[in-house]
């Protein structure tokens, strides 16, 4: 039997409330492991193509739930960012790819972010994508429905970049930071 692991906390009143408000619209979803989300979101009508590199800790090896096809989540950004309406991402990993798929995806437009937010100010570090992401994007619309079975920390919202995030994150971004600990 395929396991139904899932990082995301998936129960019927939230998928129903997520499923309502993407009705109609062409889904893009990256970082979607198993494919679990994406099933239950097609069962209740949603159009989505869901997308993932299969690193691990995504359940994938005990089974698909759908067909998920295999690319970098920029790279899906870039495909199908003028054939979707919105971007869905649960549970990105904590680095860059969330806020560079973000951006090549493109700024004002709607994200579905499920997952840990991180919100210095108070004292909350999540473990998805990265500190710019959080910082560079804004909440428009929180699912109430959402109740984590993790830490708490996980939310489940639309997001979208603010204007001027692209070029601010290139203004920002330092990936050679560590360097200066090597030399
Ligand atoms: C923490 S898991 C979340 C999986 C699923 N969305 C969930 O909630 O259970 C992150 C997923 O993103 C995939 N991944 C990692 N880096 C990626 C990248 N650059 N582009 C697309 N997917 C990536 C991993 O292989 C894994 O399937």
């Amino acid at each position: 039997m395929t396991a139904r692991f899932s990082w995301g906390t998936f129960d019927e009143l939230f998928l129903n409330d997520l499923a309502t408000r993407l009705q109609g619209r062409r889904v893009l979803e990256t970082f979607a492991g198993n494919g679990l989300l994406a099933h239950h979101l097609r069962q209740r009508g949603v159009d989505i193509h869901p997308t993932s590199l299969f690193t691990g800790h995504d359940g994938h090896d005990q089974g698909m739930h759908c067909e998920v096809e295999k690319i970098d989540a920029r790279t899906a950004a870039i495909y199908y960012r003028d054939s979707h309406d919105v971007l869905l991402m649960c549970w990105p990993t904590p680095d860059e790819c969330a806020m560079q798929s973000a951006i090549l995806w493109g700024e004002e437009r709607p994200i579905v972010f499920i997952g840990e937010v991180t919100d210095l100010e108070r004292g909350h570090l999540g473990g998805c994508a990265s500190d710019l992401f959080f910082e560079l994007s804004r909440e428009t619309h929180s699912f109430e429905s959402y109740e984590s079975a993790r830490s708490g920390l996980d939310r489940a919202a639309i997001r979208e970049l603010v204007p001027g995030a692209a070029e601010e994150y290139r203004r920002r971004y330092q990936p050679s930071a560590f360097a200066q600990f090597l030399s």
